[in-house]
């Protein structure tokens, strides 16, 4: 076996594989004349160029939460509506991050669009969706989606994929012959709020652009700044 952190040296083939790889950007440029007056208009200008692009699952974003004891968290999720209040997505509440969510609500989404040379940052405060909207995307997932979500109790340990198995085919068992599958009391979403949204393009050089909204204090409109590469 040997030592597991030894092929981990910065010595290895991996390590001077990933030292040296590396790409210049130089797709295009971020103007702050290119700046929609909210962020929310500018993701979605942004997210058409990703769509039109063909790239896979253009939705997934990562999103990261703290734990009580200071340790962030992150993992991929699909985002699932958009709209002036902020960005939706949905999941387990029980979860690690559900359970995170509830204690900090603080969070950061991050859109990982490598192919367009672009990521777009969110950082907010994340708050539970109504129970009706829940329902309402519940409905619209295929049925083995709504079965698994009964069949799952995210996050927590299982014994084995067999037990896994073995509760999915309880749970068909007891929806059979229904189509009624509402969500389970433990499945829900989140509307994440934003404060601040980043968009940054890829330059040569590493002279990247990074425009940032953020919230005007006291009031409904943003200011923008510019940031350093
Ligand atoms: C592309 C992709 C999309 C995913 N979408 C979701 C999602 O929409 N909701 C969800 O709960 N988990 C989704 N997952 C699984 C999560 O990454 C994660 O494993 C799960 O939510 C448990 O996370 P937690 O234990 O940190 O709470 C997705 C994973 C991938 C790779």
């Amino acid at each position: 076996m040997g030592d597991p952190g030894a092929d981990r040296d910065l010595s290895s083939d991996l390590s001077s594989d990933l030292a040296a790889a590396r790409q210049e950007y130089a797709a295009g440029g971020l103007a702050e004349d290119d700046l929609a007056a909210d962020p929310v208009t500018m993701f979605g200008r942004w997210y058409d160029d990703a769509r039109a692009a063909g790239l896979h699952e253009p939705n997934a974003m990562v999103v990261a939460t703290v734990g009580a004891e200071g340790q962030p968290t992150a993992r991929t999720v699909l985002l699932k509506g958009v709209g002036p209040d902020g960005f939706r997505f949905f999941t387990n509440q029980a979860s690690r991050k559900g359970r995170e969510l509830a204690a900090q609500p603080r969070c950061s989404l991050l859109f990982p669009w490598h192919p367009l040379e672009r990521q777009v940052r969110v950082d907010g405060v994340a708050e539970p969706l109504p129970r009706a909207d829940v329902e309402a995307y519940f409905a619209q997932r295929p049925r083995g989606s709504r079965l698994g979500a009964w069949a799952s109790h995210q996050s927590r340990e299982v014994a084995g994929r067999d037990a896994l198995a073995a509760s999915y085919d309880e749970v068909e068992s007891r929806f059979a012959g229904t189509d009624d599958v509402p969500p389970p009391e433990e499945w829900g979403g989140y509307l994440v709020r934003p404060q601040v949204v980043e968009f940054w393009q890829g330059r040569p050089s590493r002279m990247h652009d990074r425009l940032v909204y953020r919230r005007t204090p006291g009031a409904d409109g943003w200011t923008t700044a510019r940031l350093a590469p």
